[in-house]
């Protein structure tokens, strides 16, 4: 970032802080411009299918952490994956996402066997994010034709970070390394942030923000932090008490942060998040793609799995795949937009910089 850092950072900080509606509509208008003009006007839809539910790691604030006994552990077999995977590809969609908890049952070379039998089946494009995973396990993955990788690093703020992660002895193990180690292994990269951790302050999304350019992400997905009641952070736990500054998980504040980031990563492939969705499920995907967002990603999971995969508590509808993926394409060409199509990678273009610094410069004098 060779432009004025100082600047861009009171920028965003003045944009976060900002709660006139009507200013706000600049911010939402720039960053909708700055998608048209890098990454067009087609959605991506990336079909999700949650692999397994165990998890080894106790992140203060997911439900899907070892310490959660309250849930029944799963994980799909191959064939069921494989079958969701020819689901979502008969429907025209393009990347399969393979998500999990960090669970070390699913090996090395089962998921790596799982990967060649999708590229060799489909045309699709795949996804993994499974967590911190050791070095040779991305290797071989990366080699069987995994083309992606996603994973938050939740927060840039290290203290906080820490206070969220118990570590697991002896792994320590840092995200922004294994982030660049993706990236050297040739994976496309994504990685994201939750939004009103408690804790979080709003300087702290700032760095976020700055980070996810710095790091030059193919990928950027945030959501605002949603409660859970059997997570330490979720049931309002002392540590987990708030300073001043906190930054609200709502539903603007999301927005605001899909908007910041698609101004400074014009070319990334940002989701209007599940999240989102659950804060505002009427039109949390709507607000998503009008102020930044150009993914969406339906749930393949199968019902009997996805009712045990709760991150937070979900309130979305166990719709089959088919009818939500046309709910979704009802809602997106509302829009006036419509799906795309391919694997819709990010693909780097010549001007986008050029408009960008344009349209900031506007947007930082209405801040
Ligand atoms: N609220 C919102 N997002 C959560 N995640 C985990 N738990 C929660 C929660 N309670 C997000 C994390 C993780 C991703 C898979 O889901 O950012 O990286």
């Amino acid at each position: 970032m060779k432009t004025n850092l100082a600047a861009d950072r009171k920028m965003i900080l003045a944009w976060l802080r900002e709660t006139s509606e009507e200013k706000l509509d600049t911010l939402w208008r720039a960053a909708d411009d700055v998608r048209r003009t890098c990454v067009g006007d087609a959605v991506h839809l990336r079909a999700l299918v949650e692999i397994s539910n165990i998890c080894v790691r106790q992140c203060a604030y997911c439900g899907l952490r070892a310490g959660n006994a309250g849930i029944e552990r799963y994980r799909m077999s191959g064939g069921e994956i494989l079958q969701c995977v020819r689901e979502a590809n008969s429907l025209g969609i393009g990347t399969v996402v393979l998500q999990g908890g960090e669970d070390y049952g699913l090996e090395r070379d089962w998921i790596a066997e799982i990967v060649r039998r999708i590229k060799g089946e489909t045309p699709m494009a795949v996804t993994l994010s499974l967590g911190e995973r050791p070095g040779r396990d991305l290797e071989a993955w990366r080699k069987a034709g995994a083309d992606r990788y996603f994973l938050r690093f939740e927060t840039s703020d290290l203290d906080l970070y820490g206070r969220i992660h118990p570590p697991r002895a002896s792994r320590p193990i840092n995200r922004i390394r294994m982030l660049r180690r993706l990236q050297a292994l040739g994976y496309q990269t994504g990685s994201g942030v939750m939004i009103g951790i408690p804790g979080q302050s709003h300087s702290s999304l700032v760095n976020d923000i700055v980070l996810f350019r710095r790091l030059d992400l193919d990928m950027i997905g945030v959501g605002p932090w949603l409660p859970h009641p059997a997570t330490p952070m979720g049931s309002g736990g002392a540590l987990f008490r708030c300073s001043s500054d906190e930054v609200p998980n709502s539903e603007t504040m999301a927005c605001k942060v899909i908007a910041l980031t698609r101004l400074f990563c014009p070319e990334a492939n940002i989701p209007s998040t599940t999240a989102l969705a659950a804060v505002n499920a009427e039109n949390g995907y709507e607000h998503g793609l009008s102020r930044g967002a150009n993914v969406i990603m339906p749930n393949f999971t199968p019902a009997k799995y996805r009712v045990k995969y709760e991150i937070y508590p979900k309130k979305v509808l166990l719709s089959h795949p088919k009818s939500s993926v046309e709910a979704i394409r009802f809602r997106i060409e509302s829009l006036g937009r419509g799906i795309g199509t391919g694997q819709g990678e990010r693909i780097r273009r010549q001007g986008c910089e050029t408009q960008r610094e344009t349209l900031l410069k506007s947007t930082r004098g209405a801040a």
